[in-house]
């Protein structure tokens, strides 16, 4: 049977469409967790302007993006570096950094651990508390800062969704600064939470040069295949990440649709809308349905554990069956094997999913 996280991760169309024999464009992907909104309109366009610029090499400095995401963060140039992705400046952050042991608090991003193999770093991991929505223990957390080089802490966690108060975050980078150690924090899903909610230590950063803070651009605004991320933290290592960077990396259409991206506020708004009320909408019909547990989070995505007389696996492939993907969550440290995580979209599609786990339940009931 194909593995249909082969690579890792959700959103992987073609081993899902060999697997479940459906085509790659009738799937319904709920296993990536992206703007179901798709990409603003205005991107579209501009893009498709823009292709006779594919003739010319990007600008290697990535300056008006830079100067245009200074501008909406309160940030200087100096301390941004624009990736191929979030995922990119990840690889940045450990190739500059050279961390001997990374720390890890799980379920997690498999790239953390992933990319911290593949940069020769030792991976330390503790448990986050189930019960306290899988935010770790402090002490235990404490120690993990005491014994490593660099943290990872994805804000909101993926695949929790979890998100820590500023008072949290702060005493993370306090205790990181004292100790010298890097405290990354992965804010790739921040953009969907409303603004009250987004806690981010961006207007603290001056005060903890170790702290650098991730974004992706990839999922609010629907470009992930384009690719485009960035890095904010001390001009100092900032300038470390940008020497390890490949010249041209950031495409000229990905730099392009970037700065435009920054200017769709109203997007922004209905996209934020949308999450906040499909995901209650979603959770409540998912434990109706299934009798299943949504646990607790804030992002656009749930993460579910099965009732008994399911495994993620046989969900994964009911679905499939019907065209429908979701992400089998039972490879992730600290999870089980009936737990799932399912991304927040339209109220259409994610009627179309409650229509087939409607299905498939009362059938694997009728089984008994
Ligand atoms: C928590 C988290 N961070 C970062 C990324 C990668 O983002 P990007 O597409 O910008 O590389 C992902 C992708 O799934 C993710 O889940």
């Amino acid at each position: 049977m194909a593995w249909i996280e082969q690579f890792g991760h959700g959103g992987d169309l073609l081993t899902a469409s060999a697997a479940f024999g459906v085509s790659p464009s009738e799937l319904l992907d709920f296993s990536a967790n992206i703007n179901p909104l798709g990409p603003p309109e205005q991107v579209i366009s501009y893009l498709h302007s823009s292709l006779s610029s594919i003739i010319h090499y990007p600008d290697p400095g990535h300056r008006k993006l830079k100067e245009r995401l200074a501008e909406r963060l309160g940030w200087s140039t100096e301390g941004i570096l624009v990736g191929n992705g979030a995922a990119e400046c990840m690889a940045l952050v450990l190739q500059a950094l050279e961390p001997k042991r990374v720390g890890l608090i799980y379920p997690c991003f498999s790239e953390y651990s992933q990319l911290s193999a593949q940069f020769g770093a030792e991976v330390t991991g503790i448990l986050g508390v189930a019960e306290n929505g899988f935010k770790p223990d402090p002490d235990e957390l404490g120690i993990l800062i005491n014994q490593t080089d660099l943290v990872f802490i994805g804000h909101p966690n993926n695949p929790t969704g979890i998100v820590y108060e500023v008072e949290e975050l702060l005493e993370m980078a306090r205790q990181a600064t004292e100790r010298g150690v890097f405290l990354v924090v992965d804010e790739a899903f921040l953009d969907f939470l409303p603004p009250e909610k987004q806690v981010t230590l961006l207007p603290t950063l001056h005060q903890f040069p170790k702290v650098i803070l991730i974004r992706s651009m990839t999922k609010l605004y629907a470009i992930p295949g384009l690719r485009l991320g960035f890095a904010i933290g001390h001009p100092e290592y900032i300038s470390a990440l940008r020497r390890k960077q490949v010249t041209w990396s950031v495409n000229s259409l990905a730099l392009a649709a970037g700065g435009l991206c920054l200017e769709q506020r109203e997007y922004e708004d209905a996209t934020r809308r949308l999450i906040q009320e499909e995901r209650s909408f979603l959770s409540e019909q998912v434990r109706e349905i299934l009798g299943a547990e949504v646990l607790p989070g804030e992002a656009n995505f749930l993460l579910v554990r099965l009732p008994s007389h399911w495994t993620a696996d046989d969900l994964q492939w009911a679905l499939g069956a019907k065209g429908i993907m979701i992400r089998n969550c039972s490879m992730y440290q600290g999870l089980t094997s009936r737990d799932i995580r399912l991304a927040v979209r339209t109220r259409a599609e994610n009627n179309r999913l409650l229509a087939a786990l409607r299905e498939v339940d009362q059938q694997r009931r009728s089984e008994g």
